[in-house]
């Protein structure tokens, strides 16, 4: 009905969005470490994205492009997690036991988990 009106008002709630408790009650930290979550999945949203851009392009030379940018979202998504972790050690100490590792994902999963218990 007005178009203009709603518009104007999803980019003002746009960016509030990424908090479910007021935003005026929360701390700096927790508000940084909101933003960086929305990141972190924006991230991975863009990798998804490129990888099934990939999966249909027929131009080789087009499909390399979009590797390359895959890639940078690859350094964007670890950049943010890196970030992430930092101001979370048991979310830290968890990561450390799954990532990296050979064995089985789930019993290294249920072990690092115990690990901060
Ligand atoms: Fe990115």
């Amino acid at each position: 009905m007005f178009p203009f009106i709603t518009s104007q008002l999803k980019t003002i709630f746009m960016g509030f969005e990424q908090y479910h408790e007021p935003a005026n009650e929360l701390s700096d930290e927790t508000r940084t470490f909101a933003r960086m979550i929305v990141s972190l999945t924006e991230e991975a949203e863009a990798i998804n994205w490129y990888e099934q851009r990939i999966s249909v392009e027929k131009n080789k030379e087009a499909k390399a492009i979009m590797a390359n940018a895959q890639k940078e979202e690859f350094k964007h998504f670890g950049m943010d997690l890196e970030f992430l972790l930092r101001q979370k050690p048991d979310w830290a100490k968890i990561l450390k036991g799954i990532l990296f590792k050979t064995g089985n994902i789930v019993d290294n999963g249920e072990e690092a988990e115990e690990s901060v218990d």
